[in-house]
């Protein structure tokens, strides 16, 4: 059984949907240990408490700088024997050698179709802002692992959602949502856990 940590930092829509599936026997090979969150105080948390499953703050501001913080990120994961790291919703910034520590080991989920719409700025609302500015007629999310560059890693599952006549970039928000975020990263959970995952240069091997 490999151990799950998965990474807040709101609401957590997204971690809801892990554990669900967890609860629908859907990630057979793993197991939700913890989540984190980067703030206090977050509906993340109350749904990990809820679900019967460690809730842990590691808040940003009470250290010095990012490598302080992830450090003791680090610290909290290896104690708990982590084998994966879900990033879900989570803002703070990971350093190199933290991404290091886990590589290939970090998933994030991201409300576009990467390489659309993505990189340094582009998270929450503005990411749907851009789509519907730029007139494309299907976006998307896409699951990756996480490398140094933003957005940049491994691209691991991907789903198209149409936009629509009429749709605002909250609108927009919540139909990537429940028909791409939430179903994605779950299956690629599940993906991982198995074994199922092959990173080769950027392209990822479902096997
Ligand atoms: C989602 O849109 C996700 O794609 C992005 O952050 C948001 C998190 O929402 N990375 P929630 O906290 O899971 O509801």
């Amino acid at each position: 059984m490999l151990n799950i940590a998965v990474l807040v930092s709101g609401g957590g829509t997204n971690l809801q949907a892990l554990l669900d599936a967890q609860a629908r026997g859907e990630i057979p090979e793993g197991k939700i240990s913890v989540v984190v969150a980067s703030k206090p105080g977050v509906f993340a948390l109350e749904r990990a408490e809820k679900a019967g499953v460690e809730a842990l703050v590691v808040a940003r501001k009470d250290y010095p700088d990012t490598g302080a913080f992830c450090d003791a990120l680090r610290e909290a994961l290896q104690a708990r024997g982590i084998g994966l790291v879900v990033l879900a919703g989570f803002l703070s910034i990971l350093n190199g050698d933290f991404i290091r520590a886990y590589e290939n080991k970090i998933i994030n989920i991201h409300p576009s179709l990467i390489p659309s719409f993505c990189g340094k700025g582009f998270y929450g609302l503005k990411v749907h802002e851009e789509a519907l500015e730029r007139g494309v007629k299907v976006t998307g999310a896409t699951v990756h692992f996480v490398n140094e560059g933003a957005d940049e890693g491994p691209i691991i599952l991907q789903k198209a959602v149409a936009i629509q006549e009429g749709d605002t970039p909250e609108l927009l928000q919540k139909r990537v949502m429940e028909e791409a975020e939430w179903k994605l990263l779950p299956q690629a959970v599940a993906l991982f856990c198995a074994g199922k995952l092959k990173v080769e240069g950027r392209r990822v091997h479902i096997v």
